[in-house]
């Protein structure tokens, strides 16, 4: 491993700094993945995409392909257990000009494994396989899989997977080391991702339970992983990225900066109403202001207050009300308590 490194590469396409926005459903959309660039985040990837909605041409799917110059480069990640389907959905997203296909073997919801999809595909290598060979040979974009440590915590799975992958052609692997069962509680193991990457020879991308900057490069040492991926760290701390990229160049972690905050989230929406007009960009705002500003004073009336946002004018209102409430200490306004 070095963290010195400020850069690694996923066959031709180079990422620096080597960070990436894990895939989130619900969270990873192109205007979140805007804010995380713009945050000097190395590689943005999109929601998990059905390869069956892709298939059938459903728009609210295809509308997910959808990214634009500035997010680039992009991994755009897909699911599915029938390898003729990943196929043809592999195609479509490489014309919609990904820079990246990801494959997903890590989700494990329930409505998700039992198709034999997500996880479910590290229990049976022979299926792995089948979809791993359909998609390299339908694409030549680089390729690469996101996978658990499997279902049960020895990092075997993980390991005979990630070799299998390699043999078959895909470029880099990610690896989220909390079993199938484990769903998002309890701790990331990370000693599965250094076994990965000693049995391996393509980039190894580390991920769960990085908060920080320091516990991003806490990673990198303690695995030898060639990139890391943040998820929840990143909701709640988009400037995450902004903050590893001065660690990984030896320089000063630039404080918490709550200026800079509310600035990236102004912009992200402008940006939401702007990708699915004011209406439902203010729907979904009025959870997402909750999770940007987690952990902020007085978070939950800014909760209740979010969660009656009608218009883009009142979101910026309230983001400044809160912002000038926050630089005063909550001392001029009854309503903030
Ligand atoms: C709300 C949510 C949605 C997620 N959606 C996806 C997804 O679409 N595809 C995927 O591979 N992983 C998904 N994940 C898993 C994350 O990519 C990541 O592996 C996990 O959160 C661990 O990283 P973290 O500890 O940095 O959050 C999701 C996680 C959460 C919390």
């Amino acid at each position: 491993m070095n963290p010195e490194r400020h850069i690694f590469a996923v066959n031709a396409v180079e990422i620096s700094p080597p960070t990436v926005m894990a895939p989130m459903a619900g969270v990873t959309d192109a205007p979140f993945r805007r804010m995380v660039k713009q945050n000097h985040c190395g590689l943005v990837c999109s929601e998990m995409i059905s390869s069956n909605g892709l298939c059938q041409n459903s728009g609210k799917t295809v509308q997910m392909v959808h990214h634009s110059i500035s997010e680039k480069p992009l991994s755009i990640q897909i699911f599915g257990a029938k390898p003729d389907y990943m196929a043809r959905a592999a195609s479509m997203v490489e014309e919609a000009g990904a820079d990246i296909l990801d494959i997903n073997f890590g989700c494990s919801v329930k409505k998700v494994v039992k198709t034999g999809a997500g996880a479910a595909l590290m229990k049976d290598l022979k299926a792995a396989a089948a979809v791993i060979k359909a998609v390299r040979r339908a694409v030549a974009v680089p390729l690469t899989i996101k996978i658990r440590t499997g279902w049960e915590p020895s990092g075997n799975e993980a390991v005979a997977l990630c070799q299998m992958a390699q043999d078959l052609g895909v470029d880099a692997v990610c690896v989220h080391p909390r079993t199938a069962g484990q769903g998002f509680s309890g701790h990331a193991d990370w000693s599965v991702i250094r076994r990965v990457r000693q049995h391996i020879s393509i980039p190894v991308i580390g991920n769960g339970d990085i908060l920080n900057a320091e516990d991003a490069v806490a990673m990198m040492k303690r695995t030898g992983c060639d990139g890391v991926m943040i998820g929840r760290g990143a909701m709640v701390n988009p400037l995450i990225f902004a903050q590893i990229r001065a660690l990984l160049q030896g320089l000063a972690v630039p404080k918490e900066d709550t200026a800079q905050r509310f600035a990236a989230i102004r912009t992200y929406a402008g940006q939401m109403s702007e990708f699915y007009g004011e209406d439902h960009a203010c729907r979904l705002m009025r959870s997402r202001l909750g999770w940007l500003l987690k952990g902020m004073p007085r978070a939950s009336w800014f909760r209740s207050a979010a969660a009656c946002l009608k218009s883009m004018a009142e979101t910026h209102a309230l983001l400044k009300d809160y912002e000038q409430q926050l630089a005063d200490g909550f001392r001029t306004k009854d309503s903030i308590k």
